[in-house]
């Protein structure tokens, strides 16, 4: 058998405590596997004096993740701290420098400086391998970089952050609101105590900037992102939604279009009866479109220990089986060098159907001004309902609902100002994107 493929772990939380504890259980199957030992030589983490459940002491101990990256007796460099600069950015230049692998969980990090790491690793000829940075245990890195190779990409889009969608979820099925179903996630550990990251859609960003690149060969782009977080989603737009037949999920969204590539996250409504929309809880769901696989959707835990180690495990076993000095599949699917500037699609030319939620003053002529709007900017509606429910009824206003056609995003941004120079709304307009998966 070969030489043991030696592996020092930088941070030992929830993911890099579950990683050693699953090397040691699984050594003998991943030795026969991979056709050698992987052996952990070095550990980092903050706090070398925390119980993390596993038994470190054979174990070198850094105390400075970068100490490790720059003198640690190691092949491979797992970074599992997390954070876009720091000490995550400093190690994983010093590993790459050093010609060392790297395997990170960190999208945060590849969303800022992928493609300067990607150039550094490719002019080193070492392996730079993230599986774990998008949608978890699911394997949608090697799909995009690997699977799929030859295809053309027209659409990724998913469900990547299993907070919000655990929220929204909840808000559906249990009618509560969303500060509640936040409060209720922060106890039940699925999200942070400061959640703006997950909810206002950044983390989302980042995996999608990451897909994005994979997917269209194009430069990491995770500033040029059209966001919109889930915190301003009402019990009235979930159930609006439900009555309608779709659901809202937080989706991240990116293809390609005549003027470039458009990226979005946002709260979007999705049929109820597509696969995606049936996607609860905190499980992620990735889909991709291709000319000629035709539509794949890969759905699983997108968080966790147990999952994100295992992707991590799977990014690890690839340098096992690596052989030196052999072929690289290229860090972001292409040369790094290679990667075509990012053209931004302006979300002004977006196009899709539209969901509209209005509260206005109760009074005649309403409902038709808002029908006119609509009609003097050339959109096409679906649907226009309107009603007044319980307390709204009491205080003299109603909801207005309408689903357009599809149309453009600048059409629906001028019928809702001219809308909003009115003076009948009792209220901000909520306006939600309709995003149609092709088969599934
Ligand atoms: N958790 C998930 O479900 C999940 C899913 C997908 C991807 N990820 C990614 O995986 C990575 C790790 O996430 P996690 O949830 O395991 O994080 P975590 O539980 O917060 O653990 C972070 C670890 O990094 C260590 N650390 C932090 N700063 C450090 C520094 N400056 N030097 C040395 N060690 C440092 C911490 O040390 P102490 O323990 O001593 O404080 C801790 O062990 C992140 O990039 C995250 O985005 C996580």
């Amino acid at each position: 058998m070969a030489d043991a493929l030696k592996i020092g772990i930088a941070g030992l939380g929830t993911v890099g405590s579950s990683l050693v504890r699953i090397l040691g259980e699984r050594a003998n199957e991943l030795a026969r596997t991979c056709g050698r030992p992987i052996t952990i030589t070095a550990v980092s983490a903050r706090d070398k004096s925390r119980d993390r459940g596993v038994d470190l002491s054979a174990i070198q101990w850094f105390d400075s993740a970068v100490d490790m990256a720059n003198s640690a007796d190691i092949d491979v460099f797992v970074e599992l701290m997390g954070g876009a600069e720091g000490a995550a950015d400093q190690s994983v230049r010093a590993a790459l420098s050093r010609g060392l692998h790297v395997v990170t969980a960190n999208k945060a990090l590849l969303a800022r400086c992928g493609v300067e790491l990607a150039v550094m690793a490719e002019d080193k000829g070492a392996l730079l391998n993230y599986e774990a940075a998008v949608a978890g245990g699911i394997p949608v890195i090697k799909a995009l970089r690997e699977s799929l190779t030859g295809n053309t990409v027209s659409r990724v889009y998913g469900i990547m952050n299993g907070t919000c969608n655990y929220i929204l979820t909840r808000m559906e099925k249990e009618g509560l609101s969303f500060e509640a179903c936040l409060k209720e996630a922060q106890r039940l550990g699925y999200a942070e105590a400061d959640p703006t990251f997950d909810i206002e859609g950044n983390d989302t960003a980042h995996k999608l900037a990451i897909l994005t690149t994979l997917a269209f060969g194009t430069q990491i782009a995770a500033d040029e992102i059209y966001l919109e977080g889930i915190s301003n989603i009402s019990i009235e737009d979930i159930q609006a939604a439900a009555d309608l037949g779709y659901r809202i999920k937080l989706l991240g969204v990116a293809l390609r279009t005549d003027t470039g590539i458009e990226q979005r996250v946002h709260p979007t409504m999705v049929p109820h009866d597509s696969v995606i929309a049936q996607v609860d809880g905190v499980t992620n769901a990735v889909a991709i479109e291709s000319d000629i696989l035709g539509e794949l959707l890969m759905v699983g835990p997108g968080a966790g220990g147990n999952a994100t180690a295992s992707a991590v495990l799977g990014d690890i076993a690839d340098i096992a089986k690596s052989r030196p000095g052999a072929q690289r599949v290229p860090v972001l699917g292409n040369p790094a060098a290679s990667l075509a500037p990012y053209t931004r699609a302006q979300m002004q030319s977006h196009e899709g159907g539209y969901f509209i939620r209005l509260t206005v003053l109760d009074r005649a002529g309403v409902f038709a001004d808002v029908a006119t709007r609509m009609a003097d900017n050339g959109i096409s509606l679906e649907s226009i309902v309107q009603r007044a429910k319980g307390s709204e009824a009491d205080s003299g206003s109603k909801t207005i609902i309408l689903v357009t056609h599809a149309t453009t995003e600048q059409s629906i941004r001028k019928a809702v100002d001219a809308i909003k120079s009115g003076t009948y709304l009792a209220g901000e307009p909520q306006v939600i994107r309709i995003e149609r998966p092709k088969a599934f």
